[in-house]
């Protein structure tokens, strides 16, 4: 493609970016949904498509342009999220930076829920699938690297090692997400931990192009060598 770098570092590397929120219907008018701009998730698809790779970008809803050279797949559900990302297999890397519901509905009803009738008082739920997990816990054909997301607050690099190890995933990056005037959420400047098996790295804030820029750089640092 135009835009693909033949020389980058990331060449004829295939990497799955899921970006923004998922959306889980309850009814043809509600919906239940994570937080989420797709910001930072658009901006590594696109830091790694600059670097060569052939990236295939699952997203939920945002209103973020949709990038020229990588192949886009837009679903609302976590459970197309999944299929999807396994429809985008085999991958060397996969970096999940979708914000996915944990939970959906167990019903979804065609027929609007009237308020009056109580109906939305009590809504039935239902887990929805880790994808995160589960390309982290393939047994065969997983992705080489594997890169989840973790936005905590409180003890937030306990809580992202903690699932780090939970998940099985190589890498979490982690934020704060705390509300006040340096939160990542919906703006255009983070500040992340990196954690690896190496330690953890804590980063400077910058812009979320620039934390992407520094993460496609680590990603092809580790991909460095054949594919097997
Ligand atoms: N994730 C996923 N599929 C899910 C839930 C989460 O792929 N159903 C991924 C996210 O994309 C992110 C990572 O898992 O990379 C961490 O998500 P997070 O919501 O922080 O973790 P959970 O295990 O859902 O734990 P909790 O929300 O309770 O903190
Ligand atoms: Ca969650």
């Amino acid at each position: 493609h135009f835009l693909k770098n033949a020389h980058g570092p990331l060449k004829g590397r295939r990497i799955l970016v899921t970006a923004g929120p998922t959306v889980e219907p309850i009814d043809p008018v509600r919906f239940i949904a994570n937080r989420s701009s797709g910001k930072q998730g658009y901006a590594i698809a696109e830091a790694l498509r600059n670097h060569g790779a052939e990236v295939i970008l699952v997203t939920g809803p945002t209103h973020e342009k949709i990038p020229a050279g990588i192949e886009v797949k837009q679903v609302q559900s976590a459970r197309e999220m999944m299929e999807a990302s396994n429809a985008a297999l085999p991958l060397d890397c996969a970096v999940c930076c979708a914000a996915v519901a944990d939970y959906r509905p167990e019903i979804e009803t065609t027929h609007k829920i009237k308020k009056e009738r109580g109906g939305l008082t009590n809504i039935p739920l239902t887990e929805n699938p880790d994808i995160l997990k589960t390309l982290s816990q393939m047994k065969e054909g997983r992705p080489r690297l594997v890169v989840g997301f973790a936005a905590e607050t409180d003890d937030v690099l306990g809580h992202a090692e903690a699932k780090r190890n939970r998940k099985g995933c190589d890498w979490i990056v982690a934020n704060d997400v705390s509300p006040g005037e340096h939160c990542a959420m919906g703006g255009d400047r983070n500040s992340i931990i990196l954690i690896t098996d190496k330690g953890d790295e804590a980063w400077p804030e910058m812009s979320k192009a620039d934390v992407a820029r520094k993460l496609a750089d680590s990603i092809a640092e580790a991909l460095r060598g054949p594919t097997l």
